[in-house]
């Protein structure tokens, strides 16, 4: 059998979960939707927008001069207003925006809709006594803390497009951020607690505006009470400035197209891309997105994404998506080992979290801690589970379903990226039968397919690109000052269509598999083999806890496959126990996708280098494997852990049979 009849046999025999008829009959997306908006998506999607409180209406939902998009043309709204204003006049001021949960024990804050309004008005107004107009950048480098979100939504009512820094970037990662998007003033704060100690931010962000005169003001917000250094005509105290502002702020409404973000994310090159976001339709992709997907019903759910509102998660299902809704949030600041393994879990049962979405690292880290923590809780509050940020494998989502989700929750796997603002591909609860490891099918009103080379739709069955066929209304409008970069990294490999960068399959029913970025896709013998699904064969034997495949240059084979496997508890304790392991992994994957799909070598290790976002960093992997030199591993949370790789692959003998 070849690969590709094997996986797909691997694929239709997959389980697959139909939505249970309780939740189908409550659920907020009914069948006909695929149906409607198949016929018109955009009327689809302009009765959706219409859900948003608009200034002014638009004239035309969609202008399309490829690869340009301008959404709901001509329209004009507020994004502050529609996220809080709007719930208090309605009459839902005291609805609880967000609990929010310090990693200390017992720091905690609840902030109602009422509240919000007041601080986000003050904040508006501090920010306008800095000198900020529309249209000027404002860089924002905080903790996960209220006031973070406070800071961008005063942003957006000023139509001051904000970068959000994610606080563990280093000083010079903030710095070629500022100078990108030219912001004139920062929001940042003392520090922020994290693993059990405060750490501190206000000096990178010291450094990296050291020789950047043309940053004027930093806002900076007390969270730990740590010493902080202080430039006297620069800084200045959040709880000086915004205190004493008045809670009342007219907002002005903003073109439907005017820049609401700039969101940096890698690419292929060194220099990340700054992605740009705009107004309405960004906030309408946000918005339906979460009321459907997650299937939200503001009066009674207590929403949870758990990430970081430094990545385009945290923007869009944090705060964007959620407060257009009037949903009340977790946010938590902290790691899931704070204050004990099982601190996720105090906190869904406590909050009675409803809804959560997050990871698959995180799932497969839960798995790693075992099911006894999340067992010792009271979880029955869950009713819907989301994944996100890369492909879960089955054994992973299996246990996601079983161990947090008692069996009875819909687990909906989201593949979207920063530039498509929202999600994209997705089950909808109550409405599609889901598959352990698979994204499944176009949200409504979204075009998306797989294509070969030549851009060729495949076969059920085939694999190729992922590609987004028509233009949504979340979608980037280009990268911030580079229109070329824009065309060439998303518009020149297909003609008319988006290339998103990841492989994809479809199986029988069409339906879809991400299978990880086109550069994760290995070549083995004139075979493709995804790196997804090794790494998925491997986590599937009870032994492996977390597993990072690369595609080695190979003189005979063009890419030969290296694993690197983190294990369960002490399995690999010694030596002998080891090679053991290393030779039943290797036949594992053998049974599990073929043998062509058997790593050359597996390396156990203890840990894998990972990002702070939490995602494997593969090209680092790819350099230790092909005995490179290492690269710039400054983005790593912890980047001795690939220099131990490093050593350790020096002396260990390839496991390759001859
Ligand atoms: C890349 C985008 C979307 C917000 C967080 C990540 C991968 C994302 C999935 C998924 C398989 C996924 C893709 C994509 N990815 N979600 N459900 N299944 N892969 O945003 O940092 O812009 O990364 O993450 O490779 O291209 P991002």
């Amino acid at each position: 059998m070849s690969v590709d009849a094997e996986l797909s046999a691997l694929l239709t025999e997959t389980r697959r979960f139909p939505p249970s008829p309780d939740f189908s009959a409550k659920a907020n997306a009914q069948p006909e939707i695929y149906q409607r908006a198949g016929v018109d998506r955009l009327a689809f999607w302009a009765d959706e927008a219409s859900r948003l409180d608009w200034a002014q209406p638009w004239e035309a939902v969609l202008e399309w001069k490829p690869p340009f998009a301008k959404w709901f043309v001509g329209g004009m709204l507020n994004v502050a207003v529609n996220c809080v204003d709007r719930h208090v006049a309605a009459g839902n001021g005291d609805r609880i925006a967000y609990h929010w949960i310090g990693e200390p024990e017992g720091d905690e804050r609840d902030i109602s809709y009422a509240a919000l309004k007041d601080l986000v008005c003050r904040a508006a107004n501090a920010l306008t006594e800095l000198g900020v107009h529309k249209g000027d950048r404002v860089a924002i480098y905080m903790p996960m803390i209220p006031e973070t979100v406070v800071a961008m939504l005063a942003c957006a009512r000023l139509g001051a497009p904000h970068t959000v820094v994610f606080g563990g970037f280093s000083s010079e990662a903030l710095k070629n951020r500022i100078i990108d998007c030219d912001a004139r003033v920062v929001i940042t704060a003392d520090g922020g607690y994290r693993r059990g100690t405060a750490m501190a931010l206000k000096p990178a962000v010291d450094e990296a505006i050291a020789e950047l005169a043309d940053v004027r003001s930093v806002l900076v917000v007390r969270r730990t009470g740590q010493d902080v250094g202080w430039t006297d005509t620069r800084d200045i105290w959040w709880h000086d400035l915004v205190d004493r502002q008045s809670p009342e702020h007219p907002a002005e409404p903003h073109d439907s197209e005017h820049p609401l973000y700039v969101m940096y994310t890698s690419g292929t090159t060194a220099k990340p891309k700054g992605i740009l976001h705009t107004t309405g339709g960004y906030l309408t992709q946000a918005a339906t997105t979460h009321r459907l997907v997650f299937d939200i019903k503001p009066e009674s759910d207590v929403f949870w994404t758990a990430a970081d509102i430094g990545w385009v998660t945290g923007h869009s299902y944090i705060v964007y998506g959620p407060l257009a809704n009037g949903t009340t949030s977790v946010m938590y600041e902290g790691t899931p080992d704070a204050g004990g393994r099982d601190r996720w879990w105090q906190i869904v049962e406590r909050q009675k979290v409803s809804v959560l979405y997050t990871a698959p690292t995180t799932i497969r880290t839960f798995m790693k801690w075992g099911e006894d923590l999340p067992a010792a809780h009271d979880l029955s509050s869950l009713r819907l589970l989301g994944s996100v940020g890369e492909p879960i494998n089955p054994e992973a989502w299996m246990w996601y379903r079983k161990n947090i989700g008692g069996g009875r929750c819909p687990v909906v796997d989201t593949w979207w990226q920063t530039e498509t603002g929202g999600i994209m591909i997705t089950p909808l609860p109550g409405i599609t039968a889901t598959k352990p490891g698979s994204a499944m099918t176009p949200f409504p009103g979204i075009g998306a397919d797989v294509v070969d080379n030549a851009g060729e739709p495949v076969a059920n069955g085939g694999g190729g690109y992922l590609v987004l066929t028509e233009p949504w209304p979340g979608m980037l409008r280009g990268i911030w000052g580079d229109e070329e970069r824009y065309r060439q990294t998303y518009w020149s490999r297909f003609d008319g269509m988006y290339f998103a960068g990841d492989g994809a399959k479809k199986d029988e029913n069409g339906d879809l598999w991400l299978l990880g970025r086109i550069d994760d896709v290995m070549n083995v013998s004139g075979h493709r083999i995804s790196t997804t699904e090794v790494e998925s064969a491997l986590v599937s034997h009870p032994a492996v806890a977390e597993a990072a495949v690369v595609g080695a240059s190979d003189a005979t084979t063009g890419q030969g496959i290296v694993a690197f496997v983190t294990v369960k508890g002490n399995v690999a304790g010694d030596p002998e126990s080891g090679e053991r392991l290393i030779a039943e992994l290797r036949e594992h994957v053998a049974t599990e996708i073929g043998k062509i799909a058997r790593p050359r070598q597996i390396l156990l290790t203890p840990d894998l280098p990972k990002t702070r976002s939490g995602k494997i960093m593969r090209r680092l992997l790819r350099d230790v494997a092909e005995h490179r030199d290492l690269g710039d591993v400054t983005t790593l949370a912890d980047p001795t852990v690939v220099n131990m790789i490093d050593e350790q692959m020096k002396h260990q003998p390839s496991t390759e049979e001859s």
